[in-house]
């Protein structure tokens, strides 16, 4: 168990990692979360800072939620060989690995949103969340970036194709025979997200909410 604690304590920090916001004092000499949306995430990014770097933070960003996948998968199966820290029996190993994927996919994207270096502020986890669910799932992934796609070209409002991609995956996650942590990741990874998107709702209910390729309101 302190292994897996430790597994997922490692999940948190590479979430943590201040993608966005290094790219803000690396590039400009600012602090991000005085731009745009506040936000450290790529779509602020790309708002403050411009495409390359946009593209840079988005890429590193559902790499960081990949990786974590990636790493807890590797690190809860070989937990349960290891003789030092094998699991009792009554501990399915499938449903073991599972849940570590459940609950590392959770402490990544808690991390990218609450990071430990930036006094737990951050981003949306949007594009984090878009890692996880590829190391998760393909199918669910590649279905939650379609929709995110399509709507993207029809409205051009990022918060907007973001959650209507998090309720996708949900309705995939839950359609397809996916286990149930991973139901459970995708299902409060997607309230997460859109929770995070609170003061997004707010300017789009008010219709105040910025299209792509037109320049930012001030706070927004
Ligand atoms: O990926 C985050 C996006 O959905 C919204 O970002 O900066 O417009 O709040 P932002």
């Amino acid at each position: 168990w302190l292994m897996s604690a430790l597994g997922l304590g490692i999940a948190y920090l590479l979430g943590s990692t201040p993608t966005g916001f290094l790219a803000g004092k690396f590039l400009k000499g600012i602090d991000i979360r005085e731009h745009g949306s506040n936000s450290t995430g790529a779509t602020n990014v790309l708002r403050t800072l411009g495409l390359r770097p946009f593209a840079a933070v988005l890429a590193i960003d559902a790499l960081k939620g990949a990786a974590a996948i990636v790493f807890i998968r590797w690190l809860s199966q070989a937990l349960l060989v290891w003789p030092a820290t094998k699991p009792a029996a009554w501990v399915e190993p499938s449903s073991f690995v599972a849940w570590a994927v459940c609950l590392a996919g959770l402490a990544v994207l808690l991390g990218h949103a609450r990071s430990i270096w930036l006094n737990f502020t951050g981003g949306k986890s949007v594009a984090a969340g878009v890692g996880v669910l590829a190391a998760m799932s393909w199918t669910v992934a590649l279905g939650a970036l379609t929709v995110f796609g399509v709507t993207l070209a029809l409205f051009r409002i990022m918060s907007v194709s973001s959650m209507l991609a998090a309720l996708t995956a949900v309705a995939l996650v839950c359609g397809l025979d996916e286990p149930l942590p991973y139901r459970v990741l995708v299902i409060a990874g997607a309230a997460f997200v859109i929770v995070r998107h609170r003061a997004n709702i707010k300017r789009l209910l008010a219709g105040t909410e910025p299209r792509l390729g037109r320049t930012s309101q001030p706070g927004v």
